[in-house]
């Protein structure tokens, strides 16, 4: 049975753009890894998405003067695009804000509900009385109660990684104005995390395999006692809580967020025209989440408190992770990388620069597995220059040479009865680097892994200079043509091997081999074909210049401002006054409001214009029934009638769309209905 593996990365906050510490942590060995599993034969899904909720991405739109809607089709795209020029290669990349993520997200809520998990409490709260709003966790800033670091958000503190409440706080401020908050009392729901206390102990010290810093994290976190967290807030941006008494609330970010790997699979699934298709790899598979270490206690104590308190899914359980690989953090010049202070390197500015595998090797190489690193320029250039210019790009782009100047552009013959010790020896070596790359990668040391590409790559090198093909040409070609074939053959399995670390020049290096697609086994084979020709080539790599790295430099110590969120306005047209009159715009009243027969959106209505008509509106999400009758409404009433879902629309109301809220329009005072609006 081919093994069933789902991994996915953290979804990113789509409120500003990806940096090389984000492509550290969760996203290049997440992919490394998918891409080594799909040549290994696997069924695996890789899905991510954009997370779009939550305080994080109010607070930002706020600070650019867009709706939080605009912020995030911003940055939903601009990642979509860095990612992919990464070679970041999900199967899908999906949003929080999709239909299918807020479905998902209240079918968890209810279902834990109803398995009596999630209980409404009184809660006293943060309020600001100067901006009169309950604030909810980074609308409050001030001291952490555990470790004392200054200026922390009411979520999480940044230093010590405690997860908090904003009314923990010590010396709370209000971000928007700067009031010291009032606490006062109102209700949330909370979800009983002690109710799974036991389990997941049990579970958490079952994982072996895991990385120790994370088990340890978690288990202390356990042996605390598991306490009863909100899972609702006060805001208006957000999932919409699926009950009448919490209309005014939304599912808490971090409680839907994770959900939204689900989500995504969904999408997927819906996508492939196959839409049962995500359940296997959510109730029967591997699951690998990719995460930095400040997501640890959500993906691997709550998550899996949300899944047991789901209860099964058609009969099935949901798989708790296989494992959790978080990674530690990636400095920048030896300081931690910080949006506010604008230190930091942007990946669309990195990508604009050099090509996207200096990147993919350079952060493999210093990877932050088991503690912090640090991203350095000068080291960058070295590992370039020293490593896969020198090492790995030399040997592929001298042995192909060779062959193509001295075998007429033809891949050699092999004469296994003049192989010998070295030959054999390289053979070896050749058949069995595939396994151990690969076995490191499954246990997620991707640094080592490369390590290991790096040292076959040498002894590739040493061969090669211990055989003098060049001198060997002229006295025995035969003998010669042997070593270059090994060569090449080494080449191969180099690049091969190379694939999940560096998709796009590796594609280059075989196709400069007359190879093309491949399995992971083929790594050990000898199968190049003696006598194929191949084409000129062309060196893969290049070093980069003292000067680009004085120029790296430069630009990370003097930044350019930061950018605000840019959002494209349609231009709208200019029309001439004649065809606004055509429009018959009127008042009236709604007269009574029913749900459409064939569609859970729609209400269809009897409104009154001066005289009676039909309509269907698309506004069931955002008024009840109760609240429509009887209320004023401003209508156009000569559009041509649409037949929405077999029910034929008279008119048309007005309503103002600010991304967060629908409006109805009305006349501002009491009016005969059907009087012209011009
Ligand atoms: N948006 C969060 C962050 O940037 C990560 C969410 S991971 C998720 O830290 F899976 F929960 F969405
Ligand atoms: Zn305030």
């Amino acid at each position: 049975m081919r093994e069933r593996i789902l991994v996915t990365s953290a979804l990113p906050y789509a409120n500003g753009p990806l940096h090389v510490g984000h492509i550290a942590g969760a996203y290049l060995p997440a992919d490394t890894y998918v891409r080594y599993k799909r040549l290994e034969g696997a069924d695996i899904l890789y899905v991510g998405g954009t997370d779009e909720h939550g305080t994080a991405i109010e607070i930002k739109a706020l600070k650019d003067g867009v709706t939080p809607r605009e912020l995030v089709d911003f940055y939903y795209e601009d990642m979509k695009t860095d990612f992919k020029n990464l070679g970041i290669s999900y199967d899908n990349f999906s949003r929080t804000s999709l239909p299918v993520h807020h479905k998902t997200s209240q079918d968890f809520f209810l279902k834990i509900l109803k398995n009596g998990h999630i209980e409404r409490k009184t809660v006293t709260q943060a309020f600001c009385p100067k901006c009169n709003m309950f604030l909810a966790d980074r609308y409050v800033e001030g001291t952490c109660p555990a470790c004392s670091a200054p200026d922390q958000k009411g979520n999480q503190c940044e230093v010590c990684g405690k997860v908090l409440e904003p009314i923990e706080l010590i010396d709370p401020k209000c971000i928007t104005c700067g009031t010291t908050p009032e606490v006062k009392d109102t209700f949330q729901w909370f979800i009983k995390l002690g109710d799974f206390q036991d389990e997941l102990e049990v579970w958490m010290k079952s994982n072996k395999h895991w990385r120790p810093n994370v088990v340890n994290f978690c288990l202390n976190w356990i042996k605390e006692g598991l306490q009863d967290r909100a899972i609702t807030r006060d805001l208006q941006w957000g999932i919409k809580v699926p009950l009448e008494e919490g209309k005014d609330k939304v599912l808490y970010v971090w409680f839907e967020a994770v959900i939204g790997y689900v989500s995504s699979t969904k999408e997927w699934a819906e996508k492939q025209g196959k839409p049962d298709a995500w359940k296997d790899y959510w109730l029967d598979s591997k699951i690998v989440h990719f995460i930095g270490k400040d997501n640890i206690p959500f993906h691997a104590i709550m998550w899996p408190a949300f899944l047991l308190g789901y209860g099964e899914y058609e009969g099935r359980k949901w798989k708790l992770p296989y494992d959790v690989p978080a990674n530690e953090y990636l400095n920048i010049g030896g300081k931690k990388t910080s949006t506010s202070r604008n230190w930091a390197i942007w990946l669309g500015d990195f990508l604009k620069d050099f090509p996207p595998d200096y990147l993919r090797y350079y952060l493999t190489s210093v990877a932050p597995e088991s503690k912090d690193s640090d991203f350095l320029w000068e080291e960058f250039q070295k590992r370039i220059n020293d490593e896969l210019n020198d090492i790995i790009g030399n040997f592929v782009h001298r042995s192909i040479t060779f062959a193509y100047n001295n075998f007429d552009g033809k891949i050699p013959a092999l004469n296994r009865a003049l192989l010998d010790d070295d030959d054999n020896e390289a053979i070896k070596n050749m058949q069995e680097v595939g396994k151990r790359v690969g076995d490191l990668i499954t246990v997620f040391k991707m640094k080592d892994a490369l390590k290991e590409v790096v040292s076959f790559a040498k002894s590739c090198n040493r061969y090669f200079d211990k055989k003098e093909p060049w001198k060997l040409v002229k006295s025995d070609k035969e003998k010669a043509g042997n070593t270059i074939y090994i060569s090449l053959e080494l080449a191969k399995t180099l690049s091969m091997v190379l694939n999940p670390f560096l998709p796009f020049s590796t594609e280059k290096m075989l196709k400069e081999l007359g190879l093309g697609k491949f399995v992971w086994s083929d790594s050990a084979k000898l199968l190049l074909k003696s006598g194929k020709e191949i084409s000129k080539p062309e060196p893969i790599f290049s070093k980069v210049p003292d000067e680009e790295i004085k120029r790296q430099i430069q630009k990370l110590e003097n930044p350019a401002p930061m950018k605000k969120t840019l959002v494209k306005k349609e231009a709208t047209p200019m029309i001439p006054f004649d065809e606004f009159q055509k429009l018959d715009i009127r008042t009236g009243k709604i007269v009574s409001v029913e749900d459409h027969p064939k569609a859970d959106k729609l209400y269809v209505m009897k409104i009154d214009v001066g005289e009676e008509r039909t309509i269907v509106a698309g506004i069931k999400s955002y008024y009840k029934k109760e609240e429509l009758v009887g209320k004023k409404i401003v209508a156009i009433c000569n559009l041509e009638p649409a037949t929405i879902r077999g029910i034929k629309s008279e008119a048309m109301l007005l309503a103002a769309d600010d991304g967060k809220l629908v409006a109805l329009l009305e006349a501002d005072k009491e009016m005969k209905t059907g009087a012209k609006i011009r």
